[in-house]
């Protein structure tokens, strides 16, 4: 019996994983440089912490979480973001404590949604995210907001575009609400069962439907920030100050409402607007979710931070036709003749490794054509031919492989003249 893999996952397969690191790499210097640490959580949580964290009445509680119960029968999801469960450490580990304060975590991990596979959207798909947790003040969000734009644009990506909005603070929101229930209620037979739901338990999830994204009484809804009490639009405006200083360009969406219950104030989004992108634009999303820690039993501590998923941001690279800057080849590979060469060359393959080099050799005994062969599709700097006839005399061969030079070289000399050659 053959086994495929499952629907909506992927092998990252070598030559593809290096690209993975490569952008990987750019998301931990960069948040090296913002002063963001890492975090490792589980990749299941009891079940609770996401509906009551993400929201009941969210699409990702509602229908996409892979849910089972262990052998005890607790309920146990696979995460399905990583923000649940970032503030759950928070509180959990008293990081709130630290004299330090905002704590600012990044993660980079698979995150699990039951969701219907296309381009761009998977079952099992790796998110960097990253949480400024214990602050209110409007430059963190601009800060993070930064974070994420200066990854795409050390990356290489030129075609992006961050949308902003507000969703105000809960005495805001509560007057926004009962506007949308005004405005809905009188015509909700017309829409899905889902929307007839959501108009008393959260009205807003309204304005992200994909089935009824096309009803008129979308477009006429009244938004959000006509609702914002001074406070908000004092925040807000304050957010985009910031921006503009910094030298980050945004559009405001009145419309942008995000599919998570937890947002409060900034809520943003980084879309591609490459060409032939297909048909999911979105490569990044976060806000502000200043209830979150005490909706799970912490203190106060406001937050905010953003994920993008690692295949939409190659994606993203592919779509521009941004060639990243990644050296594929190894340093040395030792073409062997004769028995002994090979087994002296064990040894000394083990030398040039441990001294950081990258090399490699032909444990197949093919013959010399076949291991020049190999040194080439590897893309090798540099062949060293070892004979047994020159091994009797104490030196190996160098070969460059880019100038075709060939060098005779000591054998107690050859590592050391092969460190001076393939120095970084
Ligand atoms: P989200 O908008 O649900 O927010 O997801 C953030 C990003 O994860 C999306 O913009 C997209 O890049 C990626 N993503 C989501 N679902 C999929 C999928 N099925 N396949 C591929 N990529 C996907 C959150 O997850 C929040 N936790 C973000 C956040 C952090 N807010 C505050 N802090």
């Amino acid at each position: 019996m053959a086994f495929n893999i499952p629907r909506g996952t992927q092998d990252i397969l070598p030559g593809e994983s290096e690209r993975w690191q490569y952008v990987e790499n750019i998301a931990r210097e960069t948040c090296h440089a913002y002063h963001y640490q890492e975090i490792r959580t589980p990749i299941f949580e009891h079940t609770e912490l996401f509906s009551r964290g993400v929201g009941e009445s969210t699409d990702i509680v509602q229908k996409e979480m892979y849910t089972f119960a262990d052998k005890k029968g607790r309920s146990l999801t696979l995460r399905p973001e990583g923000t649940a469960s970032a503030v759950r450490s928070f509180v959990e580990n008293k990081l709130f404590a630290n004299p330090i304060q905002p704590t600012k975590l990044y993660y980079i991990g698979p995150m699990f949604r039951y969701e219907r596979p296309q381009t761009g959207r998977y079952r099992q798909f790796y998110q960097f995210g990253i949480e400024a947790i214990g602050s209110s003040d409007p430059a963190i969000d601009a800060e993070v907001i930064a974070l994420a734009m200066s990854v795409y644009r050390k990356a290489g990506l030129k075609n992006i575009k961050l949308v902003i909005n507000s969703l105000g603070d809960k005495t805001s929101r509560a007057a926004h609400r009962e506007a949308l229930i005004r405005h809905f209620e009188p015509r909700i037979d017309e829409f899905c069962g889902d929307c007839q739901k959501r108009l008393q338990q959260n009205p807003l999830r309204i304005l992200d439907c994909k089935k009824d994204r096309d009803h008129e009484l979308l477009k006429s809804a009244p938004s959000i920030l006509e609702y914002l009490n001074e406070e908000s639009k004092a925040y807000f405006s304050k957010v985009q100050q910031y921006l503009t200083d910094i030298g980050i360009s945004f559009e405001v969406d009145p419309n942008l409402v995000r599919g998570l219950d937890y947002y409060n104030h900034t809520a943003f989004e980084i879309m591609s607007d490459a060409e032939g992108f297909g048909a999911i634009t979105t490569l990044a999303g976060g806000g502000r979710y200043d209830g979150l820690t005490e909706e799970i039993g912490g203190p106060k501590a406001p937050g905010i931070g953003f994920a993008m998923s690692i295949e939409r941001l190659l994606a993203a690279l592919d779509a521009e036709n941004v060639k990243l800057a990644i050296d594929q080849g190894i340093d040395c590979y030792i073409v062997t003749l004769g028995e002994k060469a090979k087994d002296f060359s064990v040894s000394l393959l083990y030398k040039l490794r441990e001294e950081g080099l990258s090399a490699e050799i032909d444990y197949e005994c093919k013959k010399m054509k076949g291991q020049f062969k190999a040194a080439d599709r590897l893309n090798a700097k540099y062949i060293a031919i070892l004979g047994d006839d020159e091994l009797s005399q104490n030196k190996i061969n160098v070969k460059d492989a880019e100038t075709g030079e060939q060098q005779e070289v000591k054998l107690d000399e050859f590592i050391r003249y092969m460190k001076a050659h393939t120095e970084r």
